[in-house]
């Protein structure tokens, strides 16, 4: 019998969401290679069939689904077909990269606490639009700093409890795609670490905040 190369039941499976680019669902991809990212990317879910982000993970060998809204008549079951394919692929955490829809409560509530998004500022400031909207936001503001945040998806767009944030300068001379592209490089080792940390069990929810434990403290069993 043929081996399935994608089933390695020893590390945990997670399924990403992407609309766009792509860039941080190859940069999840690169940590896995590299083994900094210890989990196999079991399945992509794209809500548009051009999404570059495809063509990336079937690069990689990726199963791939496309989840577009016109395909179903609400919201909500384009969200029940999103869950269907989270649990068939045996995802533990879902991951929303560059996705541009906002889930159906029934997805959230399926995998509560276990989808994390990447926002490209440092939230609460700047939430609820899609890239380069936050980056534009920053430069207008004329924040000396901002960066990106990764958290947990709740029914508050951009609101849910933060795992993790990193910091870049805003320079005098940036325009928009300057500042995106200093943020997305924070944002390419931001993601796959906070998955990493969100899959060694070192991020405990309490309210809306998150406490993370160092991986010393995890190893020395404190
Ligand atoms: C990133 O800036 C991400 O933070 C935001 O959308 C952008 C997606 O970029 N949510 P990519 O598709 O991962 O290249």
């Amino acid at each position: 019998m043929e081996e399935d190369i994608h089933t390695n039941s020893s590390v945990p499976r997670i399924a990403v969401l992407v609309s766009g680019r792509g860039s941080n669902l190859e940069a999840l991809i690169h940590a896995v290679k590299t083994q900094q990212l210890r989990a196999e990317i079991a399945l992509v879910i794209s809500s548009k069939s051009s999404a570059r982000a495809l063509d990336i993970a079937k690069a990689a060998g990726i199963p791939c689904e496309i989840v577009s809204p016109a395909q179903y008549p609400s919201r909500k079951e384009e969200g029940l077909k999103i869950v269907e394919l989270l649990q068939t692929c045996g995802a533990q955490l879902a991951v929303t990269a560059g996705y541009s829809r906002i889930f159906d409560p029934c997805v959230i509530e399926a995998f509560r606490l276990k989808i994390i998004n990447i926002h490209p500022s440092l939230l609460p400031a700047f939430a609820g639009s899609m890239a380069p909207g936050p980056q534009k936001r920053a430069l207008e503001s004329g924040v000396k700093i901002s960066g990106c945040t990764t958290h947990f998806i709740t029914e508050d767009t951009d609101a849910g409890p933060i795992i993790a944030q990193r910091a870049v300068p805003v320079m005098n001379d940036d325009t928009v795609e300057t500042l995106a592209d200093r943020i997305l490089e924070a944002e390419h080792q931001l993601l796959p670490e906070s998955v990493q940390m969100a899959l060694d069990g070192r991020v405990t929810v309490e309210g809306n905040k998150t406490i993370v434990t160092s991986e010393r403290s995890v190893y020395a069993g404190s």
